[in-house]
């Protein structure tokens, strides 16, 4: 069977005030009443069987609410006691599932558009991952991004898989043409996974499995879960398995990652837009004058006043508050 894997540990830091610790932001319902984890499980559940939701304590009733309203009986969910970082949380969908089982493993806080080529490029995946390899999925790289991993191609081969590089090296990497974005979304047969996590990675696949099988029903056991590595599954296994493969993919995607991200999906005409200015989520009158690239965000208890060009260090603000707090 074909198993759905939708990691939902990450909070989205980058999106505060929008989201919280108690409302990360694939829940919140920014698209048409409805949140990226609700989007995530319509288009899933459409190829795969089953759906395993893995994902954080603080996580698991918002889940829970919205595979009720969809009425979706997962086939599993595993709950952590903390977060342990990719490579661990896929480990405890293959250690649940057969080995045998294709899992399907993707993102809770990702849009995508263009359905039918998000369905077209599973099902090469899947028809890959039953030869026993691991597929990752590329796309066309827009710009010199340094917050994903970047796969260098040849036909589906898979020549290096980089991670996060830094600014020369992904402005290379752009300009070479050989290089796609890593969508975030991966398949393989859960046994496969496993096998290449022990090669590459030992200390995670044995931490990860002590912690998974003595487990309290889907609760993971939390002293057992410490002791596991925090390593993403990116720089675990797929810089290093010779066993990858890639499908270019065309599908239209965004990584809702940053205040730049949602930005860029927001189009011209929009009233919150004016010139080169954002702001979202008040309920008040906002004017921009002589200022240029700000986003302002309020909620009830903040305001976030950024230049779009820093989204990424709102991370340091959460942080910072959340050690305050
Ligand atoms: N259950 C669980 N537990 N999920 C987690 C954990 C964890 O400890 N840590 C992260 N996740 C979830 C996040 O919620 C997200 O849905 C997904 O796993 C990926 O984690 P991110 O933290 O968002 O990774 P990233 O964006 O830095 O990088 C990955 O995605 C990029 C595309 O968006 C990499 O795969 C890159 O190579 C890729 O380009
Ligand atoms: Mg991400």
């Amino acid at each position: 069977k074909t198993i759905n894997v939708i990691l939902s540990g990450g909070v989205g830091s980058r999106l505060w005030p929008l989201s919280r610790k108690s409302r990360p932001k694939q829940y919140l319902p920014l698209f048409d009443g409805k949140s990226l984890f609700e989007l995530a499980v319509e288009r899933n559940k459409k190829i795969c069987d089953k759906i395993c939701v893995v994902g954080g304590i603080d996580n698991y009733m918002l889940s829970r609410n919205i595979l009720k309203k969809l009425k979706v009986k997962p086939y599993s969910e595993i709950v952590e006691a903390l977060p342990r970082n990719t490579a661990a949380a896929i480990a405890f969908a293959a250690f649940e599932a057969d080995s045998d089982d294709i899992l399907v493993v993707t993102p809770s806080d990702h849009l995508i558009n263009n359905e039918q080529e998000y369905q077209k490029a599973l099902n090469k995946a899947i028809a890959k991952a039953k030869q026993n390899f691991i597929v990752t999925f590329g796309l066309k790289p827009k710009s010199a991004e340094t917050g994903f991993g970047y796969i260098e191609f040849v036909d589906h081969d898979v020549i290096s898989f980089r991670e996060k590089p830094n600014k020369e090296q992904a402005a290379s990497y752009l300009k070479s043409g050989n290089f796609l974005w890593n969508s975030g979304c991966f398949c393989f047969k859960a046994g496969v996974y496993l096998e290449e996590l022990s090669k590459y990675e030992p200390e995670v696949y044995e931490t990860s499995r002590r912690a998974f099988f003595k487990s309290n029903g889907i609760f993971l056991n939390e002293i057992l879960s410490q002791k596991i590595p925090s390593i993403s599954v990116d720089y675990a296994v797929m810089e290093r398995t010779t066993k990858v493969k890639v499908i270019p993919s065309f599908f239209e995607w965004s990584d809702m990652g940053s205040f730049m991200a949602i930005y860029d999906t927001i189009p011209a005409e929009d009233a919150r837009k004016s010139t080169t200015n954002l702001s979202l989520n008040t309920k008040k009158l906002v004017e921009f004058v002589g200022v240029d690239n700000l986003i302002l965000v309020e909620t009830k208890d903040a305001i976030l006043v950024l230049n779009k060009h820093n989204a990424q260090d709102v991370k340091k603000v959460y942080e910072r508050l959340e050690i305050e707090n």
